[in-house]
């Protein structure tokens, strides 16, 4: 089978002059594309989680970069290096957590800044290559992590870790495209993924574009999945791995582990080495985002007088010694076997 047949989604799209971005905030409904030109307009993509997930949100800010760059050098081709600085700071402040956003600012301002005379084709060639290794990365994590899982009758995947949350194919979700490909006819299930619905709302819309059938069940229904041994792996993907491999990721990864470990189920993280942030010593210091509670609370409490609120945290942090494997493009690292050390350049 052709390795694109189960690839067919692409939430980004550079058109030369504007990044258009698939708001994923209509999915499944419909399907549409918004155009933004500014970084400024990039940054409140990825806020409004137009854009979203780890890789996704880190390729879209390159881009933004690009816009920013390319406009400041035609305004001020003298001053552009100071002028740059505010689209940089406001496109780092987009969001908290997913460490792959601060890691392609980085790397754009790397190359940005190293530029002599016009920096739109440099910074262009560069946020296109962050752009092609995340899709040539997923495809390896894919490799890699179904040769880890081998046989099996059911998996549970959480949040959605697809082509929509990365430059293409996905972590998690690409591990269980690898998977299908080779043996397909086991069962799919998806989480919902309160309270934004990542799960059901955009996992299994990627899984249907791809001819994949996919059982939802409530994040809540997890632990009685296991129970009923219907799943030997749970797969899913990180926003942030600390040096000792504790892994940020969506609120309700840890209960699932906490789960997994109770009923002898693996739990495997799939990322690109992007997604490690060396500077993190351990999982307790990731800072860790909470959204509006609004996002979450009933629009009947939603007033002044009511007693009601509500508590967002949108990621958790689960610690390495409940993780069976985490799969990156360079290699296969067993927390409490090996380190994350035998990863790093
Ligand atoms: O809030 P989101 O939708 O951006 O969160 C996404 C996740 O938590 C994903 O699991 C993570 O980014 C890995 S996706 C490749």
């Amino acid at each position: 089978m052709h390795p694109s047949a189960h690839d067919r989604v692409r939430p980004l799209r550079w058109t030369g002059t504007a990044l258009e971005v698939l708001d994923q905030r209509l999915l499944p409904d419909r399907c549409a594309y918004r155009r933004c030109t500014t970084a400024a307009k990039v940054a409140e993509a990825i806020a409004a989680m137009q854009v979203r997930g780890a890789p996704a949100i880190g390729i879209a800010a390159a881009y933004g970069v690009v816009l920013a760059v390319c406009q400041r050098f035609r305004e001020a081709p003298q001053t552009w290096r100071q002028a740059i600085e505010a689209d940089f700071e406001r496109l780092a402040r987009s969001r908290p957590t997913a460490v792959n956003l601060f890691w392609a600012l980085e790397r754009m301002r790397r190359v940005v800044l190293a530029a002599e005379g016009d920096p739109c084709p440099a910074a262009l060639a560069e946020a296109e290559r962050i752009h092609a290794e995340d899709v040539a990365a997923n495809r390896r994590m894919g490799e890699l992590g179904a040769e880890v899982i081998g046989d099996l009758s059911g998996i549970l995947t959480h949040c959605n870790t697809g082509s929509l949350a990365t430059g293409g194919f996905g972590t998690a979700l690409g591990v269980i495209r690898t998977l299908w490909q080779r043996q397909p006819g086991f069962t799919v299930h998806a989480t919902e993924t309160r309270p934004w619905n990542q799960g059901a709302r955009l996992t299994l819309w990627e899984l249907e574009q791809d001819g994949i059938p996919a059982m939802l069940i409530a994040d809540s229904a997890a632990a009685f999945l296991m129970r009923q041994e219907r799943v030997q792996w749970v797969v899913v993907g990180a926003d942030r791995i600390a040096a000792n491999g504790d892994v940020a990721n969506k609120i309700g990864t840890y209960a699932l582990a906490v789960a997994a470990r109770r009923h002898g189920v693996k739990l495997m993280v799939v990322a690109p080495t992007s997604t490690i942030d060396w500077n993190t010593p351990h999982g307790g210091l990731i800072p860790i985002e909470e959204r509006d509670p609004a996002e979450l609370l009933p629009a009947y409490y939603q007033r002044e007088d009511s007693l009601a609120g509500a508590w967002n945290p949108v990621f958790d942090v689960t610690p390495a010694d409940l993780i069976s494997a985490i799969v990156t493009e360079k290699g296969v690292v067993r927390p409490g076997r090996d380190t994350l050390e035998t990863l790093r350049d």
